[in-house]
């Protein structure tokens, strides 16, 4: 029992100054130059991606939390009464509360997530609404390892990843990632997912470039914070946002296009630009239900149910690991 707002544990591992300007100098050394999107999440990006949550094209987060509130009961069921609930990418409350309260008194909570600012805030809301619940909070960065805290609960491990942020690796890595998870919290565990569908490219490429620029600020949000924490000097508007559906790849892309030649000092290092040369920042891989299943089965866990919205807009998927 917890009083008020009390976070049971607050763990802070996320990547300091350091390891964003090496990581970020390996990215722009490299040919096509490319961005890691973990560093989108500042504080500043965290709010824009709230933000981006909100605006009318992209779909995705009001979609997805429309189908989990309508589904929420039945995974409920399928997980059980006291159980440990892993949310990886806690940038908001909103889905995974629908999903606490649908739960028959879950038992902990860990939330992940690489922005220490937005995940206090949700870990604090969740504490204070669940008094029941042991509220944990994991600063870090997920795609590498890390030790979960210690529970008390005696149900069903489960790991909770929406937002449809698994297609931000590539297949390879999405395999992996699930099989790491699946490793984490062992057999008998259950796993929800929300994955994005594949559809028309009229609509992921809205989705993607919404008309009032919120996804491009949030794109270049990236080279601002290169500026502020890393002492580059990119000229914010030396850049623009461009955003695809590429079909063949099944993958929407997020580039940033130099609009002219330049060159840019990050570090020690000075890093020179063509006319119309990109940094690849972000891919959003996109799966019909079969595909996403099979990338499950590859990871060694097995399809338990699969929900999708009226429109086959977005899909919900319910694993156990084996
Ligand atoms: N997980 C989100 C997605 O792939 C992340 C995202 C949405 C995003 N819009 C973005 C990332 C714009 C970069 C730029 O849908």
């Amino acid at each position: 029992m917890n009083d008020g707002s009390t976070i049971a544990s607050f763990a802070d591992i996320h990547p300091d100054r350091e390891s964003v300007l090496g990581q970020a100098l390996a990215g722009l050394g490299a040919t096509p130059k490319t961005l890691p999107s973990k560093f989108f999440y500042d504080e500043r990006g965290s709010k824009l991606f709230e933000r981006i949550c909100e605006v009318p094209e992209y779909y995705v987060t009001r979609v997805e939390t429309a189908l989990l509130g309508d589904i929420a009961g039945q995974a409920a069921e399928m997980i059980g009464a006291d159980a440990c609930i892993i949310e990886y990418g806690t940038g908001s409350s909103e889905k995974i509360a629908l999903l606490l309260a649908a739960l028959d008194r879950p038992a902990a909570f860990v939330g992940v997530d690489i922005s220490s600012v937005a995940l206090r805030g949700v870990a604090e809301t969740l504490a204070g609404n669940f008094p029941d619940l042991a509220v944990h909070a994991v600063c870090a960065d997920f795609t590498q390892p890390f030790t979960l805290p210690a529970m008390s609960g005696q149900g069903r491990r489960v790991v909770f990843f929406p937002g449809s942020s698994l297609g931000n690796f590539n297949p390879e890595q999405s395999v992996d990632f699930i099989a790491n998870a699946a490793r984490l919290i062992g057999p008998g565990g259950g796993m929800l997912f929300g994955i994005d569908l594949k559809k028309d490219a009229a609509i992921l490429d809205a989705a993607y470039d919404d008309a009032a620029g919120v996804t491009a600020e949030f794109n270049l949000n990236l080279l601002r914070r290169l500026n502020r924490e890393c002492g580059a000097d990119f000229d914010l508007d030396a850049f623009s946002h461009r955003a695809f559906y590429n079909a063949n790849a099944g993958r929407v892309e997020m580039h940033l296009v130099s609009r002219r030649a330049q060159s840019i000092t990050l570090g020690a290092q000075t890093i020179t630009f063509a006319e119309g040369e990109t940094i690849h920042t972000e891919n959003s891989y996109k799966y019909s239900v079969p595909e996403f299943q099979d990338l499950a089965r590859r990871a060694g866990c097995e399809p338990m149910r699969a929900w999708t919205d009226a429109n086959s807009l977005f899909s919900l998927h319910y694993l156990s690991v084996i």
